[in-house]
Formats: structure tokens, sequence, C-alpha cells
């Protein structure tokens, strides 16, 4: 019976286990998690190659000496064996040394904040409860997700406006912290186009675990028709839209989020683009007209501690928002 429930709790527990799920670390996209992943395999295959040994000599001896009617209590002892002891000390410091030669180079290689030439300037930003990105010299703001050209070399510079966070996306690199009043860089050059998950790594209080991100790695060709389009200016509303719009500029909104020609603040999200994104709420729904109005009805509902406030918006109000963010493509 016992045995029965171990092995359906061992089953249950390995069916969570996924090699390349999207958060694995063992899957490398970039230059920097290929290395960090090079390290890992050798201290693991060291790791591996040690236990293999030791558990082979362990069962040997307890074999070989095990206690005999016909044997005294006591095998004879041996002390101040001069090669073994010397075995016991080169051997691990030699080992050691193999680990420690990559390792170190690997630690210098990751921690390097020299920026290639043609490197994509990308500053991170961790605010409680989510990421704002900002492409400095493309004039390009956006918040959650978080686009790259696939083979392009990128310089993040992490900067935290309140409480240390922690930029982290398993298969491109991180985790690096981000902390304020101290300006940390991570470089990476992502290999191929696809979508990556990421999440902040660093307990920053409530909805910290509801703090994730999305890498969107694109061929250069589609990356540059997206960078323009966010340059562009949003559509001007019509029929709901044009009610949402107007509900935006007198309610609470405009002191905190930014959609260019309408309002300019710094708290929240910019919106210029928010119905391009996939996901809102740092990663955790849908852009769709059911989960917008969800959240523009009580925020701190769906994530636990959100600064937004709920504004008591009627539903009509809310889908007339909802309905405007959307559209603002
Ligand atoms: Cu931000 Cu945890």
């Amino acid at each position: 019976m016992c045995a029965r429930v171990a092995l359906a709790m061992v089953t249950a527990l390995a069916g969570g286990c996924a090699w390349d799920g999207p958060m694995s670390t063992v899957v490398a996209r970039s230059d920097l998690n290929r290395s960090i992943l090079s390290v890992y395999s050798i201290i693991t295959w060291a790791s591996v190659i040690i236990a293999a040994v030791v558990f082979a000599v362990l069962a040997l001896i307890l074999l070989r000496f095990r206690a005999r009617a016909d044997e005294a209590a006591l095998p004879p002892q041996v002390r101040g064996h001069t090669a073994l002891e010397l075995a016991w000390t080169i051997g691990p410091a030699l080992i050691l040394l193999v680990i420690a030669i990559p390792t170190i180079q690997v630690i210098f290689r990751t921690q390097t904040t020299a920026a290639p030439e043609n490197a994509l300037e990308v500053t991170v930003r961790g605010w409680q409860w989510w990421w704002e990105f900002r492409y400095p010299t493309l004039d390009v703001v956006t918040a959650n997700e978080l686009h790259l050209p696939a083979g392009r070399p990128v310089v993040f510079t992490l900067d935290g406006p309140d409480v240390i966070h922690s930029f982290w996306v398993p298969q491109l690199g991180g985790k690096r912290d981000v902390i304020p009043g101290r300006l940390n860089r991570l470089a990476f050059t992502p290999e191929r186009a696809g979508e990556y998950w990421g999440q902040c790594a660093e307990f920053c209080g409530a909805s910290h675990a509801n703090m994730r991100l999305r890498v969107i790695v694109e061929e250069p060709a589609a990356f540059e028709r997206w960078v323009s389009a966010q340059k562009g200016s949003p559509p001007e509303p019509s029929g709901a839209a044009a009610e949402g719009k107007s509900i935006y500029t007198r309610n609470a909104c405009v002191g905190c989020h930014t959609i260019r020609g309408v309002s300019a603040g710094t708290l929240g999200p910019d919106l210029t683009h928010f119905g391009s994104r996939q996901l809102f709420g740092a990663g955790l729904w849908p852009v769709t007209p059911d989960h917008v109005v969800a959240w523009l009805k009580d925020p701190p509902a769906l994530k636990p501690g959100s600064k937004m406030p709920n504004l008591g918006l009627s539903d009509d109000d809310a889908k007339a928002l909802a309905a405007y963010l959307i559209d603002l493509k």
C-alpha cells in the first residue's frame, strides 16, 4: 500500500518535470545562457561521475568487508598511508580546478558591460508589479512585452524605481537584479525567433509571483515593423472607443498612464499601443474585452496589492474604456 502511494506521488511529481518547458533553464537560446549551461554541464557531469565512483566503492566495501562469523571483531587498521593521503588531497583539488577555470571565465564573460558596436539598448525598469521596457535610441516605450531582433546583441540597463526586483528570462538571460539607486547591466544576443517567458526572481511584495514578462524575439525585418508601428500615434477612436477615450481623460487614469498625445503619467504602464500587446497585467491575461473589463472593474481583486485602485467604474464605462484601450494598436 505504502509503496503504491509512493509510486503515485513520484509519478505525479515527475509529471511536473519538463526538460524543454518555457521556463526551463537547460534550454539555452542566447550566447549568455549557452556559456552558463556549459559550466552547468561540467558541474553536473563531474557530480554524476563522483557519485557513481563513491557508490560503486561503497557497495564494494560493504560486500567485501561485511562482518563474518569466523572473523575477529575489528579488521586490521591502516594509519598514515602516504599514497592514499596524497590521492584524496590532490584528486579533489584537481576536480575543483577543472570546475573553477571555466566558472571564472564565464563569470567574467557574463558580467561584461562593454556594448558591442551594433548593440540594441534597452532600459528595464522593474515596478511593483510590472515591467517597463524603454528603447532610448528608438524612442519606444512598452510594458511587460519585450520585443528583440534575433541575432543582434542587446545591452540592458536595469533600473529600479521602487524595490528590488530581478529580471529573469530563463532561456535567454538573467537573473540580474534591478536595484533602486544602482544601474546594473546585462548583455546577450538572442539566437532565434520565438516567444520566451520571464518572471521576476526577487521577492518584491504581494504580487511578486504575478510579475511576469514575455520576450518576443523576431527576425530583424519584423522587429523593424514593430518599431515603426510603436513609434506612430494610435488612430483617433470612434464609437464606443471614443466614449472610452473621454472616460479615460476624465478619470484618474491620466495621472498614472501615458498615451502619447493624450496623457503623460509615469507611474503605470505606457498604454500608447496597449492593443498591440498579447498580454497585459504583467503577462497574466490576454488582451481581450472580457479580461480588460474585469481588470478595469477591480484591479486589486485580480492582482493582490495592485497599485492601480478600484476606480468604481460602471459596467458600461469599463466596457467603453476597454474598447478604447484595445483599439490602441
Ligand atoms: Cu518584482 Cu518580484
